[in-house]
């Protein structure tokens, strides 16, 4: 039997998904898992989660959360191994620290993630922050793993991945993979605001897994539109954005339908965003029925998470065995 290709991912303990989370990753998730080619594994990251200001009373639930809505998804604990990164802190932070050794100072600080988090949070420029990445590729290859179903704002921390396997390899000998990342058509879902892409942190940004049908036209209703007819169509901004979803959800063949009316007879935006809200609820609604079932079970979600991180415990830990005997330890 040929070896299958490990995959691995993993989505902050911030609280509940979006529509960002589940397009650019959730989807690419999926996908591995139901191919028999890989072996998927797929964590909250909640040590991560403590790297910008949180609070401690409420990152159970917020992990809680991700963990829901993972299997509301459609994570299936038959296919996949589900599991919380710190129950394994011992492992992985261990890792963490030995990765340590071959990253400079200089290369963690020039990375454009960690600029925007001490922009957004200056009084939050900690040691954890800086070391986010670190953490992240011991995420990865503590399971040799090498294709990672992400959005493409993680590229930067791929990257630095890929030189932590390269040097640790040359450094000490090891055989850590490169890993690279798995593309969703969705990799990039643009914001509600017509600004950047679509973030938890960024109020007015977001559609939630958990929002309803009125919910999801309220937060498009607040989308900036213009006059709805122009001779060339919008390349970024609030109009741009608003086609983009109408693709990822209605399909291509819609996204042109309202180009051609924008350079015709003009868009009414009540009637796309109408349509959009319909199509968005219409892919959400069975996620949020599965995430009420799970709700009432929460002894077979425990069971879950504890067989997800039995199994991720021991491929981590003949890795760092690995790791400490090539390093000298032992
Ligand atoms: P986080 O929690 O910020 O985001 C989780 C996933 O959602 C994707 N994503 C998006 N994709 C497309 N469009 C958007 N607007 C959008 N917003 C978020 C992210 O790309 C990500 O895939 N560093 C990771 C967590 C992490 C991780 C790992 C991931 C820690 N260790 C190991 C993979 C492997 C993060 O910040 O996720």
């Amino acid at each position: 039997m040929t070896k299958k290709t490990r995959v691995l991912s993993g989505i902050r303990a911030t609280g509940r998904l979006h529509l960002g989370n589940y397009l650019g990753a959730v989807r690419g998730m999926l996908e591995l898992q139901n191919d028999p080619r890989y072996e998927t594994l797929y964590c909250v990251v909640d040590l991560h989660a403590t790297t910008t200001p949180y609070d401690p009373k409420i990152l159970k639930q917020k992990t809680r959360d991700v963990v829901l809505d993972y299997l509301s998804c459609g994570i299936d604990p038959k296919k996949s191994h589900l599991y919380i990164q710190s129950e394994l802190a011992d492992l992985i932070a261990q890792l963490s620290f030995y990765f340590s050794t071959v990253v400079t100072i200089a290369r963690m600080q020039h990375l454009p993630t960690f600029k925007d988090k001490v922009k957004q949070y200056p009084e939050h420029a900690t040691m954890a922050l800086l070391n986010y990445p670190v953490l992240m590729a011991a995420d990865i290859l503590i399971y040799k793993a090498s294709l990672i179903p992400v959005g493409i704002d993680q590229e930067p921390h791929l990257e630095v991945a890929r030189e932590i396997a390269r040097k640790m390899n040359d450094t000490y000998g090891t055989d850590f993979p490169e890993p690279t990342r798995f593309a969703t058509k969705g990799e990039y879902v643009p914001s509600l605001t017509g600004v950047g892409k679509m973030s938890k942190s960024v109020p007015g940004s977001f559609i939630n897994l958990t929002d309803d049908l009125e919910t999801i036209k309220e937060r498009l209703s607040h989308a900036p539109t213009d006059s709805g007819k122009g001779e060339k169509i919008p390349k970024e901004g609030g109009v741009s954005n608003l086609l983009k979803l109408v693709e990822l959800f209605e399909g291509e063949d819609k996204r042109v339908h309202y180009e051609k009316l924008y350079t015709s007879s003009g868009i009414k935006y009540s009637e796309l965003k109408q349509g959009l809200a319909e199509a968005i609820y219409k892919e959400l609604k069975p996620i949020q029925e599965k995430r009420r079932e799970l709700e009432s079970k929460p002894e077979y979600v425990d069971e879950v998470l504890r067989q997800g991180a039995e199994k991720a415990r021991k491929i981590a830990e003949s890795t760092v065995n690995e790791v400490k005997e090539k390093m000298g330890f032992k």
